[in-house]
């Protein structure tokens, strides 16, 4: 049982990440502002003791001191996660993403704590031409969430190797699965075509559809974490977290229609400043040092997913 910091716990990610450490028995403190994640997010089926949550800005540095006290493992997902935002707004994403990190890094590194698993993230690597993604290309960030993301990295490193102190960056892909918001602007396309198609409206897709990803399902996230709590030679390390397929979005769709049973026709837009084309990854660095492998594909997740929001009815998807 150990003690264990999720930023950004009320978060999509976060929250999924901080059910399965309470699950594994570790004692969990969430630090959260809840400027995107939801307190709802919180609430389990099961009633877990061993767990804080503690309502805080990654801005406060004393916050951040408060929340780092006596933990020995920082899994650090909270960030301003949006492309489009960062786009128009990228001092307010800067402050969450680049300063906020530095500020968790060195309240981690004050507090003893044994390693920090920062949320990387795969638009680092923008429209490199080579696919798959590996992690020791160039990057070449294509927007300002993007850049900032890399600099959360590029300071673990740095952490480890000025300080010692253990940090481990999973380059996350396009992860998709319950509770991801479907209803802000910002949303990712997974939860608003789910949404689209599931109250009748007709799907939006930004470009012609053909851009590709990596889809990953959010338990695949997950088990990525929990193994990189105690990977050895992973310090300081690059890890893409993806399952290493690429899927278009006119192929999501229709996946998505054949789940949903719901065939309406999309809507083409112009497509989005700062998007990438084609994305996916080479996940043979995470085989390596953390022995990963997906363990949920694509489709079976999109079914999960789907079930979970027509669980939820519709009164939560508006
Ligand atoms: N979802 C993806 O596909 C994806 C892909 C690559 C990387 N990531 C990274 O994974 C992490 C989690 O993303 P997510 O999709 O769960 O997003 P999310 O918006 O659901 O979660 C982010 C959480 O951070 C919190 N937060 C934001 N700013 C904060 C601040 N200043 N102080 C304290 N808390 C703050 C939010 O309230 C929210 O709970 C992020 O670091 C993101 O960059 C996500």
């Amino acid at each position: 049982m150990a003690k264990v910091l999720v930023t950004g716990g009320a978060g999509f990610i976060g929250s999924n990440l901080t059910e399965a450490l309470l699950r594994a028995g570790h004692l969990v403190r969430v630090f959260d502002n809840f400027s995107t994640g939801k307190k709802e997010n919180l609430i389990f089926d099961e009633a877990y003791p061993f767990l804080e949550v503690m309502e805080g800005d990654l801005g406060d540095f004393i916050a951040c001191q408060r929340a780092t006290e006596g933990i020995e493992y920082v899994f650090h997902q909270a960030a301003l996660p949006s492309v489009q935002r960062s786009v128009e707004d990228p001092m307010g994403s800067n402050e969450a993403n680049i300063v906020g990190t530095l500020h968790i890094l060195i309240a981690a590194r004050d507090a003893g704590a044994k390693r920090v698993i920062y949320a990387a993230s795969s638009s680092a690597y923008g429209d490199t031409p080579i696919l798959p993604k590996k992690e020791e290309m160039m990057p070449n960030p294509l927007s300002p969430y993007a850049l900032q993301k890399l600099v959360g990295e590029q300071y673990c490193r740095l952490f480890y190797q000025l300080y010692g102190l253990e940090t481990v960056s999973l380059r996350y892909f396009n992860i998709f699965g319950p509770k991801q918001d479907p209803n802000s602007i910002y949303s990712a396309v997974i939860p608003r075509f789910i949404d689209a198609l599931t109250s009748g409206r007709p799907p939006i897709i930004f470009g012609d559809g053909e851009q590709s990803r990596d889809f990953t399902y959010i338990d695949n996230v997950v088990y990525a974490n929990l193994l990189a709590m105690n990977a050895e030679k992973t310090q300081g390390e690059v890890i893409n977290i993806a399952c290493g397929r690429r899927v278009s979005l006119n192929q999501l769709l229709k996946i998505l229609q054949d789940i949903t049973g719901s065939y309406l026709s999309p809507v083409y837009e112009e497509p989005r400043k700062g998007d990438v084309r084609h994305s996916i990854a080479d996940i043979g660095r995470a085989k390596t040092l953390l022995n990963y492998t997906p363990v949920i594909g694509i489709e079976e997740g999109l079914r999960k997913t789907v079930e979970f929001f027509r669980k939820q009815g519709r009164s939560s998807l508006h």
